[in-house]
C-alpha cells in the first residue's frame, strides 16, 4: 500500500456528546443542548466533505438511550425528523447517499417513512454518503450479522460478517471524533473501528463546527497509519 492510499481519510465517525453539560452550563435544559447540537451536523458533514471525506456517520441515538427520561427521547426524535425534513433537499441538491444503521422498527411511523423515503430517493448517490445511527448498537448489529449467514456451509469469514452489517456498502471508519472530553467508544460500530484512529476533544458538541472538524481531520493527516505493518 502506498503512502498516499494509506493516508487518504474516506470514513468519519461523530460520537457527538456533551449536549446536555452545555445546555447546562447555560441554566437551560437540556434538549436545548440538543437542538442547537443538531443545527451544527450541515456545518460540520459538509466541511468533511469539503476536505474529500466520502461517508460522514453521527451517532445519534443508542440502543441504550431508551433509559433516557421519555420528554429527552422525544426530543431527540423530534429533532431527527425536522433534521431530515429540513436536510432532505441538501441531501439532493449535494447528492448525498442517506443510511440509517440500526433497527428502526421501534421509532415513530411518520419519522421510519421519512428515512425510508430518504433512503429510497438518495440510494443510487455514489460519492457523498452520510450514516446516522438510529437505535444503534454495535454488539447488536454483529450478533445480527452472525445471525442472518448462520446457515452457510463452511466456515463464516470476516467478509460474511462485514456484508451482513448495516455498513455492508461503505468503507470502515479511518478516524472516530468524540467531543466533550470523554474517551470511550461507547458500542459504536466496534468491528468498523478495527483500524480507526481516535481523536477525542474537549469541546463540547454545540460548540464543534467547521474549525473544529478541519482541525480533527488534520490531525489525522498528521498521524501514520500502518496497519499493523511496520
Ligand atoms: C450526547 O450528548 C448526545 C445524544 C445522545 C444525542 C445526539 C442527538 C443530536 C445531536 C440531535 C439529533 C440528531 C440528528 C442526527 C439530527 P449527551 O446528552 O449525552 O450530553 P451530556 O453527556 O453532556 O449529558
Amino acid at each position: 500500500m502506498s503512502a498516499d492510499v494509506e493516508k487518504k481519510i474516506r470514513h468519519v465517525g461523530f460520537i457527538m456528546d456533551g449536549n446536555g453539560r452545555w445546555a447546562k452550563k447555560l441554566g437551560r435544559p437540556r434538549t436545548f443542548g440538543h437542538s442547537k447540537g443538531a443545527d451544527r451536523i450541515p456545518e460540520v458533514i459538509e466541511t468533511c466533505y469539503d476536505l474529500g471525506v466520502e461517508v460522514v456517520s453521527l451517532y445519534a441515538f443508542s440502543t441504550e438511550n431508551w433509559s433516557r427520561p421519555k420528554s429527552e427521547v422525544d426530543e431527540i426524535f423530534k429533532l431527527l425528523k425536522n433534521f431530515l425534513k429540513k436536510y432532505s433537499k441538501t441531501l439532493i441538491d449535494k447528492q448525498i447517499r442517506l443510511i440509517i444503521s440500526g433497527d428502526i422498527s421501534p421509532i415513530s411511523e411518520d419519522l421510519k417513512k421519512e428515512c425510508i423515503k430518504l433512503i429510497e430517493r438518495t440510494k443510487d448517490y455514489k460519492q457523498h454518503v452520510l450514516n446516522i445511527a438510529l437505535n444503534y448498537g454495535s454488539r447488536a448489529e454483529i450478533v445480527r450479522a452472525v445471525n442472518k449467514i448462520k446457515a452457510k456451509d463452511g466456515e463464516i469469514t470476516e467478509s460474511d460478517i462485514s456484508a451482513n452489517l448495516y455498513t455492508a456498502e461503505i468503507p470502515d471508519i479511518d478516524l472516530v471524533v468524540r467531543t466533550s472530553g470523554e474517551m470511550r467508544l461507547s458500542n459504536f460500530f466496534l468491528w468498523q473501528c478495527a483500524y480507526a484512529e481516535f481523536y477525542f476533544t474537549d469541546v463540547l458538541w454545540p460548540d464543534f463546527g467547521k474549525k473544529q472538524t478541519e482541525q480533527a481531520i488534520e490531525w489525522f493527516y498528521g498521524r501514520k497509519r500502518r496497519f499493523g505493518g511496520i
